[in-house]
């Protein structure tokens, strides 16, 4: 018999009491930040959080009157429980860790440290669908988690806050929903484009990819984010569309594209194991020779879109890995609108940048400069 759908929503609501739609994670993470000060009466509240993360978390910490304590994201994104232990204070409210890229963060460990202090956890599934850590869904172990499938399925907007306990006292701070023309016009744009590199055999004829813009937050200024509610467009869409089978689409093109590129040598996967339990928002990988932005040009002009992490980061903690990993890292799409063409195009161009790299080391006699 087939597996019945699994949408979005009713899978959130067997993680947590309550399920918050928003009009992106970031406003839920605002919202909830507020909450939990307001709810201790701190002034000058604070968070412990990981250096290496996008300057739109940053702005929405800083918009609910916090101050950032930052840590240091090392090897596989992991951190150093100790270093964590020594920043919180009577003012730290929560701690904050990511699922990087889907891949379980060691949130046991931020468990006990949030457990120890008697401080709140929160749990960003920002790159989480379906996605599970020693046999417990992640998103359970914190008091609150962020979801965005605005990231995870490819829409314009749309974020939720799951809460482990009922919220007294709680209210969204946002009167208006994020525009429906807008998110309706580019959620078409995103799925035309699927159907163009059909017609055109994954060729970017009329040069239509752009490279994303790289986020900016100035914390000496003042920082406010308008909260909104959840477009209708995406609700509609959350309520057809099953999850599950997003999820399955990801694992498969993540192995489809490790197969191929695992043995590059100027390039390494980010994470060592393959999706399992967990589930990838992207294929992240580390460029250890070579210039990223010239493959992500490359990329670019073969028809693929692919970020670059945060290179905005890192913020507060300058420890030398988790700046390597803001200066080295390129995330390679592996989303269900991809199509097979597509990612052969980007085997291909990985490939080629290598034998670039490596014909411009041998022809130069030197090796071209780590990026480390
Ligand atoms: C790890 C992580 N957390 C949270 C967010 C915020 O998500 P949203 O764009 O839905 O506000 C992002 C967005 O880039 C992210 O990458």
């Amino acid at each position: 018999m087939a597996e019945e759908k699994m949408l979005m929503k009713n899978y959130l609501k067997s993680l947590g009491r309550e399920v918050i739609p928003y009009g992106n994670a970031s406003h839920a993470l605002r919202d909830i930040l507020v909450y939990l000060s307001a709810k201790r009466r701190i002034a000058r509240p604070n968070i412990v959080l990981p250096a290496y993360i996008p300057a739109k978390l940053y702005r929405a910490i800083a918009a609910a009157g916090y101050q950032p304590r930052f840590y240091a994201i090392k090897d596989e994104c992991m951190f150093d429980c100790d270093e964590i232990d020594m920043l919180i204070d009577n003012e730290t409210t929560a701690i904050f860790g990511i699922h990087y890229f889907g891949h379980p963060t060691d949130i046991i460990g931020l468990r006990e440290i949030a457990d120890r202090k008697k401080i709140k956890l929160i749990e960003d599934c920002a790159h989480v669908l379906i996605g599970s850590t020693k046999g417990r869904p992640l998103g359970t172990f914190g008091d609150f988690a962020i979801f965005s499938p605005r990231k995870m399925l490819q829409l314009p907007s749309g974020g939720f806050l799951v809460s482990k306990e009922s919220l007294d006292n709680f209210s969204r701070s946002s009167v208006k929903r994020a525009n429906t023309i807008s998110t309706a016009s580019k959620f078409l744009g995103t799925r035309l484009k699927r159907v163009y590199y059909k017609f055109t055999g994954c060729k970017d004829i009329f040069h239509l990819e752009r490279l994303p813009k790289i986020g900016h937050f100035d914390p000496s200024r003042e920082a406010s984010i308008f909260v909104k509610k959840m477009s209708p467009v995406t609700s509609a869409y959350l309520k057809v569309t099953d999850i599950r089978r997003h999820s399955f689409i990801r694992k498969q093109n993540y192995n489809y594209l490790l197969d191929r590129l695992a043995s590059l040598e100027i390039m390494k996967p980010l994470f060592n194991d393959r999706p399992k339990d967990w589930e990838p928002y992207s294929l992240p990988m580390l460029v250890l020779v070579g210039d990223r932005i010239e493959l992500q040009k490359r990329l670019m002009n073969s028809g693929i879109s692919t970020g670059l992490g945060w290179p905005e980061s890192p913020f507060g903690n300058k420890d030398r890995k988790t700046r390597n990993l803001s200066q080295q890292l390129i995330e390679l799409p592996v989303h269900p609108l991809m199509l097979k063409g597509q990612l052969n195009n980007i085997v291909e161009t990985c490939v080629r940048f290598e034998q670039d790299v490596i014909r411009y080391q041998n022809s130069h006699g030197v090796p071209v400069a780590t990026n480390e």
